[in-house]
């Protein structure tokens, strides 16, 4: 054996030790050998352990902190598993200016490599149970659903209608954006059922939609929200706008927000745009981790001056998980139609 040992050292051009250790006999020589050649064996195999990205807010609130960052680098430095929702409102790659750290203008692919990078973060600090939604053009959605099937459970493609968008030709008119709902694993840890008001004619108060004429069957708390948001209006109005590129509803982030945490949950936003996430968990008393990787002013001084956006979601809030708002009840009590107190005759 030892001589069959020497011409197979002399063969393969192995030490002794090595060719000992290549067929795993960890004799008290080969020990020693490891032992004395520990720190090159490490050099050799080792995985640089993750090297955690130093970052430090910009703007902290009792429930929130807001990073001027990319959000990758962010996310990187968070816990596994260590907040209740995600809500991402990424640029959609249209070529527009967010900025000179933001290229809005990648090429197809590097585009989707890009959200898989993010998207994979998201998932990794998401809790167990935990919901994540992104909001996106629908074809860009096709792209992002594949990458969350790998790691999550899909619960909605939510159409979120929106009137105005741009007509592209020889295509069909768009008239929503895309909404991904998925879960962490099998159930949602949090699921509250959102209801919105009847839908009625804004001049006479009358149902527009037939719900079957069982009226004494509709619940008083409001009609279930579907699949489809029909009551999402783009903010236009300059009086509640925040900046000039695009910001989202308070009414959806706030429905979300509504559904799938409850007061005293984290909710993580990683393209804080005008802030409209972090305004929204404030008001309903969920902490937040912002991340934005260019101005970050907009949404500093939005929250700290917070009234007008406060008023907004008083009204969002009373006209939600109700059948009628005061003014639909108004309409229809003039114009002789039935009311909540008429259902439970
Ligand atoms: C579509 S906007 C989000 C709007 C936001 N939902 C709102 O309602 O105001 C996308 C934002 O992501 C920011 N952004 C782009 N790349 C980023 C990155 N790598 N890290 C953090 N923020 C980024 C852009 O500056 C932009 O403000």
């Amino acid at each position: 054996m030892g001589k069959d040992m020497d011409r197979l050292c002399i063969y393969t051009g192995y030490s002794r030790e090595l060719l000992e250790l290549k067929l795993g006999h960890i004799t008290p020589e080969v020990q020693s050998w490891i032992i004395d050649h520990g720190e090159d064996i490490i050099k050799e195999i080792a995985v640089p352990a993750l090297k955690v990205p130093e970052v430090s807010s910009v703007f902290n609130t009792t429930y929130g902190t807001l990073f001027h960052d990319d959000c990758i680098k962010v996310l990187a430095s968070m816990p596994d598993e260590s907040v209740d929702m995600v809500f991402a409102d990424p640029p959609f790659n249209l070529n527009k200016d967010y900025g000179d750290s933001i290229d809005d203008n990648m090429t197809k692919s590097k585009y989707i490599n890009w959200c898989e990078a993010w998207i994979k973060e998201c998932v990794r600090v998401l809790k167990p149970g935990g919901a994540f939604y992104i909001y996106n053009l629908p074809y860009w959605n096709t792209f992002l659903s594949n990458i969350l099937n790998k790691y999550m459970n899909f619960r909605h493609w939510i159409a979120v209608s929106m009137k105005g968008l741009i007509p592209v030709q020889g295509k069909l008119q768009p008239e929503h954006y895309g909404l991904l709902y998925y879960i962490k694993g099998e159930r949602p840890k949090v699921f509250h059922k959102q209801r919105i008001p009847l839908v009625t004619c804004r001049h006479c108060g009358g149902e527009i939609r037939d719900y079957g004429g069982k009226k004494s069957s509709l619940n008083p708390e409001g009609i279930s929200i579907s699949d489809i948001f029909m009551d999402i209006n783009p903010v236009r109005h300059k009086k509640y706008k925040n900046r000039s590129a695009n910001e989202l509803p308070l009414r959806l982030l706030h429905r979300l927000i509504s559904l799938s945490t409850d007061a005293g949950d984290i909710v993580l936003d990683p393209f804080g745009g005008a802030g409209t996430t972090y305004v929204a968990a404030e008001f309903l008393e969920r902490n937040w981790i912002g991340m934005e990787i260019g101005d970050t002013d907009i949404i500093i001084e939005r929250i700290e001056k917070n009234e007008r956006d406060r008023e907004l979601l008083l009204k969002i809030e009373k006209e939600s998980n109700i059948l009628f708002t005061e003014e639909q009840v108004r309409l229809r009590q003039k114009n002789n139609f039935w009311t909540y107190e008429k259902l439970k005759d």
